[in-house]
C-alpha cells in the first residue's frame, strides 16, 4: 500500500460495541498524520448500532464534513472499497457474557470474560462470528487488513492460524498499552520514552525488559519494587480505561504475582491462573464483570450517545478517546505507512520464544509494515513461564479443534486442563451447564 497523499476508507466491525466512538474520535484526531476518506459501521445487530450511528454522524458532521460516514448491516455495503476493517464483535453480547462468567462461578471456579471456563465459552462462539466477518472482508475487500480486537484473542488467533491461515488479520490486545502506560507513569516518564521487552499468549505474559528508549537506563528493577508493594495501583488516574473498582483491585493484585515470580514485570490477567482461589472467593456468581459493565461503560456510552442526538449537537464532547483507540489507530497508521514501529501483536511463534512450540499464537513485540508484523526474537524463557503457557496453550488449541471436529471430549479435555479449574467432573459439570446455556451459539458436540 502506498501513502501519498492518499486517503484510507475505514469500516468498523462491531459497530454497535461500546469502543466505537472513542476509535472514531481518535481517528478525527489524526486526521493530519493518517488522513480517512469515509469510515463505516458494520454491525449485525440494526437496534444497538443505530444509537451510536446516529450520535457519530452527527460527530462527523461538526468535526470532520470531509469525510463520509455511514453505518449499515449490509456486509457488502461495509466492506466494498475498505482498506481497514477494525474488528470488536461480541458474539453473544453481554447476556451471554453474564453466563460465561456465572456458569463457572456456580461450580466454585474463575468465572471470567477471557480467562479459564468463561473464555473458552465465549472463545466457541466467537470463531464462528470472526470467520463471518473475514470471509465478507475476503469477498468485498480483498486487500483489506483486519485489526481485531475481538475476545477471546489468544482462542481468536488460533482459530485464525488454523482455519485461515492466509487471510490478513492482526489479532491485538489493549491491556500491555494501559499497563505500559501506568508504567511509564511510576517511573515519570512517557509512553513512548519506553522501550520494552515482552513475552507470552494473549492475556498471559511478562515484560522482561523495560528501559528508557534515549539512554538504556534499566526500570526494570524500580517497576519491581513498585509493583511489588503497590501492584500497578497509581495515584493519579491516567487513563480513562480500566477504572473502575474492581480493575483497581485487578491492578493491585499484580502485587501478589511479583511475589511468586519477582524477576518480570507480570499481565494482570495472570491472576486467574496464580490466584484463582482468591479471585472466587472475591467473585459474587450473580452480579460479575459483566453487570458492572452493562450498569457502567454501556449505560454511560449508550448514554452519551442518545444526549447526542436529542440536542443534535456533540459539542458537549460527551465520548471520551483512551489508549485502547491510540493503540488500533497506531497500528493501521504503521501499516498505511510502513513506519515499522514497534508493538505486541499477537502472531505465530515461528522461534520468537526459542524454547516454545513454533505454532504457537503468542504475543511479542513486533516490528509493524506494509505487509504486517514481523515478530521480533526474544529469546529463551525460564522453566516457570514456561509451564504455565505450556498448558494454557494446550486449552487454547484444544478448544479450537474442538470447534472444528465439533467433539465433546476436546471441550471436556481442555476444561479439565485450563489451571482455573480443579478436576475432570467439575470440569464436565461446567461443560454440561454451558453447552445447555450456548444453544444456538456453539456447534453441536458429540
Ligand atoms: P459490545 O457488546 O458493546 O459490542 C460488540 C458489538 O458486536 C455489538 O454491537 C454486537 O451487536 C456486535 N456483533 C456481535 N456479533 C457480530 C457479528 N457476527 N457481526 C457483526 N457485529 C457483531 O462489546 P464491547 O464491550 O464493546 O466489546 C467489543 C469486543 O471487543 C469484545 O469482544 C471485547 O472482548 C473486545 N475487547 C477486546 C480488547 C482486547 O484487548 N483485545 C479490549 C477491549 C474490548
Ligand atoms: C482489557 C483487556 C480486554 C478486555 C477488557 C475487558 O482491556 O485487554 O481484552 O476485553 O479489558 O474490560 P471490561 O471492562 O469489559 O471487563
Ligand atoms: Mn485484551
Amino acid at each position: 500500500m502506498t501513502s501519498g497523499d492518499r486517503k484510507f476508507n475505514v469500516v468498523i466491525a462491531g459497530g454497535g460495541s461500546t469502543y466505537t466512538p472513542g476509535i472514531v474520535k481518535m481517528m478525527l484526531q489524526h486526521q493530519a498524520d493518517f488522513p480517512l476518506a469515509s469510515i463505516t459501521l458494520y454491525d449485525n445487530d440494526p437496534d444497538r448500532q443505530s444509537v451510536l450511528g446516529e450520535a457519530l454522524a452527527i460527530v462527523m458532521r461538526e468535526e470532520a464534513p470531509e469525510v463520509a460516514f455511514a453505518y449499515t448491516t449490509d456486509p457488502e455495503t461495509a466492506f466494498t472499497g475498505k482498506d481497514f476493517c477494525m474488528a470488536h464483535i461480541r458474539v453473544g453480547g453481554y447476556p451471554m457474557r453474564q453466563q460465561d462468567e456465572r456458569i463457572p462461578l456456580k461450580h466454585g471456579c474463575v468465572g471470567q470474560e477471557t480467562c479459564g471456563a468463561g473464555g473458552i465459552a465465549y472463545g466457541m462462539r466467537s470463531i464462528t462470528g470472526m470467520l463471518e466477518i473475514i470471509d465478507y472482508m475476503e469477498r468485498y475487500a480483498p486487500d483489506c487488513w483486519m485489526l481485531n480486537y475481538s475476545n477471546p484473542a489468544s482462542i481468536v488467533a488460533e482459530a485464525c492460524r488454523v482455519l485461515r491461515p492466509t487471510s490478513k488479520v492482526i489479532n491485538i490486545c489493549d491491556m500491555p498499552v494501559g499497563t505500559r502506560r501506568r508504567m511509564s507513569y511510576i517511573v515519570g516518564k512517557e509512553y513512548d520514552d519506553l522501550d520494552v521487552r515482552y513475552f507470552g499468549l494473549n492475556h498471559f505474559g511478562w515484560w522482561t525488559s523495560v528501559k528508557d528508549v534515549h539512554t538504556g537506563k534499566d526500570y526494570l528493577p524500580q517497576l519491581l519494587e513498585y509493583v511489588g508493594e503497590n501492584g500497578y495501583l497509581t495515584q493519579a488516574a491516567i487513563d480513562a480505561q480500566h477504572m473502575d473498582e474492581s480493575w483497581q483491585a485487578t491492578h493491585k493484585k499484580a502485587r501478589d504475582l511479583v511475589a511468586v515470580d519477582p524477576q518480570f514485570l507480570p499481565n494482570t490477567y495472570l491472576k486467574y491462573y496464580l490466584y484463582p482461589d482468591y479471585v472466587v472467593e472475591h467473585s459474587d456468581p450473580n452480579h460479575t464483570r459483566a453487570d458492572e459493565v452493562i450498569e457502567g461503560r454501556e449505560r454511560d456510552v449508550f448514554g452519551a450517545a442518545r444526549e447526542i442526538v436529542r440536542k443534535g449537537t456533540a459539542t458537549g464532547g460527551e465520548f471520551t478517546v483512551d489508549n485502547h483507540a491510540s493503540f488500533i489507530v497506531s497500528l493501521a497508521r504503521a501499516i498505511a505507512y510502513n513506519t515499522h514501529e514497534v508493538m505486541l501483536c499477537i502472531v505465530e511463534n515461528k522461534g520468537a520464544i526459542s524454547n516454545f512450540d513454533d505454532d504457537a499464537m503468542v504475543e511479542v513485540p513486533c516490528m509493524v509494515g506494509s505487509d504486517g508484523p514481523e515478530a521480533l526474537c526474544q529469546g529463551e524463557i525460564p522453566t516457570f513461564e514456561r509451564g504455565l503457557m505450556q498448558e494454557q496453550l494446550a486449552v487454547e488449541k484444544l478448544v479450537v479443534e474442538a470447534y472444528i471436529e465439533k467433539s465433546y471430549l476436546k471441550m471436556w479435555q481442555a476444561l479439565t486442563l485450563s489451571k482455573t479449574i480443579p478436576s475432570a467432573t467439575v470440569a464436565k459439570a461446567i461443560l454440561d451447564d454451558l453447552i445447555e446455556a450456548n444453544k444456538g451459539w456453539w456447534p453441536e458436540l458429540s
